[in-house]
């Protein structure tokens, strides 16, 4: 095997590889057809023909399980848990992954969900394994969105998913998220692999936060390799696929009512799915066979998790209930501001923020608990790696605050080394106002509307903003001591960050959009960063909306 053959095949490598490959330059964007196939547009919905529908209630928002206040949702003891029933769990899937409106514009239509997905294309599938639950058989579900309803795709028997689940509290299901990458190479090419990973995290985060709506828990586990994921999905079921595009596993998690004490949870689980009965075969999504980019196979085989880690994390129950939230109070509540969550098309370029605003949205997107280290706050308790992402940000117009660049150092401990990484001018000082316990430092004064803008892709939504940001992974080591299927973990925790601030938006009575495209090294340039310590992963930006009046909104489901 000669030296080049080597580095081909070292799968770090290869990773390393597809992400230098995949960014976008001044002079180029990553490769793409560079035109759209519509004839061969992928359907966002995957169904299974011959799997048995079970519609799921479509419940009124003022139908029990009420939504609690969103504030609440942060508040560690607020929510009191709801059982595990049909009706609790419609609300999980409708508060996660489920349509919440349907845009139309002339003659065409498309459906938003809870979601956000880069290209609108919704590459996540999400699914549920679950014990007996009335109205619903014990069994592997695909959660099919158009129709709100779950596919039975696989038989179960409650003494077997209880003994897969065992080392779980009582009444824990599983859900698990696989991706159909086809969806977003169709349009994007080799850089899709990324979006798909961001997307997973949004879902993630969706699930955690719907679940925190209903008193429950959720960890992701981990210590799953990718075969027990799609194993236990079926997803690895050739027969089902055939003529069919595939599925990538992404992960499993388990999701439990939080008033179910626990002292420590297994990262991973037993997985043997000999003589069960399954139903359905996948549908075929696109007119002819997926368009093949070989970095994007090879990036799939490289970033595949093949090892299993037996090991548990410690669990910290919530505190008793602090006080709990009134139910009739005004402020606003999570179930209605997770459906309003639109991206922003346009920004304004006037609306601000308040720095005390400002302040509330990052200290959401903190993932542990000043003083108590090792409880982390919601959604953060669903994934078990350490923090990975810091923000760079943008400040444009938040009240109080020199317009310039900003840094949030998502785990303090890594400060020294983003200061060695970044330019040496940077000033890391305390912004006026800033809360103790928030790492945010002021780097640099200046009008950053222009360069925000340019930096991402030349889109406005950047720069007309009150802000916008750029998350930075602490990237080559982190991928050198996990493994290069960390590389996707670290696009699911920017998915996760994405989604609290496309929350924390709403609930500020502005808007907020993802952007996955972005000039990746300028972003580098402008930082210091001058090797791959640091990559900037996924763009941010929150501001006033402004809408477009020629589309019209429709309900979700007639
Ligand atoms: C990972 C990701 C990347 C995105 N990138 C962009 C982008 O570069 N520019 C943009 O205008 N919107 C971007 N979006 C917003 C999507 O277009 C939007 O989520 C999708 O159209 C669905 O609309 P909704 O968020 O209103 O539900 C992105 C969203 C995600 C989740």
């Amino acid at each position: 095997m000669s030296a080049n053959d080597q580095t081909k095949t070292d799968p770090l490598d290869a990773v390393m590889r597809y992400h230098q490959e995949t960014k976008h330059h001044f002079s180029h964007f990553a490769r793409a057809l560079g035109y759209l196939d519509w004839a061969n547009q992928p359907d966002p919905f995957r169904r299974y023909a011959r799997a048995p529908p079970i519609a799921l209630p479509q419940l009124p928002p003022d139908a029990a399980p009420r939504s609690p206040a969103y504030d609440d949702l942060y508040r560690a003891g607020a929510i009191a848990s709801v059982s595990v029933t049909i009706d609790s769990l419609s609300r999980l899937l409708e508060h996660s992954l489920s349509i919440t409106a349907w845009k139309q514009a002339g003659n065409v239509r498309w459906a938003l969900r809870a979601n956000p997905s880069s290209g609108n294309l919704h590459p996540t599938e999400g699914y549920l394994l679950i014990g007996q639950v009335a109205g619903l058989a014990p069994g592997l579900y695909h959660y099919a969105a158009r129709e709100h309803a779950l596919e039975r795709r696989c038989d179960w028997t409650s003494e077997r998913v209880a003994a897969l689940l065992q080392d779980f509290p009582r009444d824990a299901f599983i859900v698990g998220f696989a991706s159909v990458n086809w969806r977003e190479t169709w349009k994007y090419g080799e850089r899709a692999f990324r979006y798909c990973q961001h997307d997973v995290g949004h879902a993630i985060a969706g699930v955690r936060i719907a679940a925190q709506v209903l008193g429950w828990r959720m960890l992701v586990l981990d210590g799953a390799s990718d075969d027990t994921v799609a194993a236990l999905l079926g997803i690895d079921r050739a027969a089902d696929f055939d003529g069919a595009e595939r599925e990538h596993p992404d992960c499993l998690a388990v999701v439990w009512p939080a008033d179910r004490s626990v002292a420590s949870l297994p990262l991973s689980l037993p997985c043997d799915v000999t003589r069960l009965g399954w139903h359905g075969k996948a549908n075929r999504l696109s007119r002819d066979n997926p368009v093949r980019w070989e970095i994007i196979d090879e990036v799939e085989a490289a970033a595949w998790k093949s090892s299993t880690e037996e090991r548990r994390v410690e669990w910290h129950p919530e505190p008793a209930l602090a006080s709990p939230g009134n139910a009739g109070d005004a402020r606003p509540r999570a179930g209605p501001l997770i459906h309003q969550r639109r991206s922003a098309l346009a920004f304004d370029g006037k609306t601000s923020i308040s720095a005390g605003g400002f302040f509330t949205m990052l200290a959401r997107v903190m993932p542990r608990i000043e003083r108590e280290l090792s409880r982390r706050p919601m959604p953060w308790d669903a994934v078990p790696w350490e923090p990975a992402i810091h923000l760079a940000l943008f400040v444009h117009r938040v009240e109080g605050l020199a317009p310039g660049l900003y840094l949030l150092a998502r785990d303090a401990a890594k400060l020294s080394l983003l200061r060695q990484a970044t330019h040496p001018q940077f000033d890391w000082t305390a912004p006026p106002g800033c809360p103790a316990d928030l790492p945010l430092f002021f780097l640099q004064a200046g009008d950053a509307r222009a360069l925000a803008a340019q930096l991402s892709c030349g889109q406005d939504i950047a720069g007309d903003s009150a802000f916008s940001l750029g998350m930075i992974a602490e990237f080559e080591p982190r991928l050198r001591r996990h493994g290069p299927w960390f590389y996707r973990r670290l696009f699911w925790e920017t998915g996760l960050i994405g989604q609290v601030l496309y929350l924390e938006a709403e609930a500020a009575s502005v808007r907020a959009t993802g952007i996955g495209c972005f000039f990746d090294d300028p972003v580098h340039e402008v930082m210091g960063f001058a090797d791959a310590t640091f990559q900037s992963l996924y763009h941010f930006t929150t501001g006033g909306a402004v809408d477009d009046p020629r589309l019209t909104t429709l309900s979700p489901y007639e």
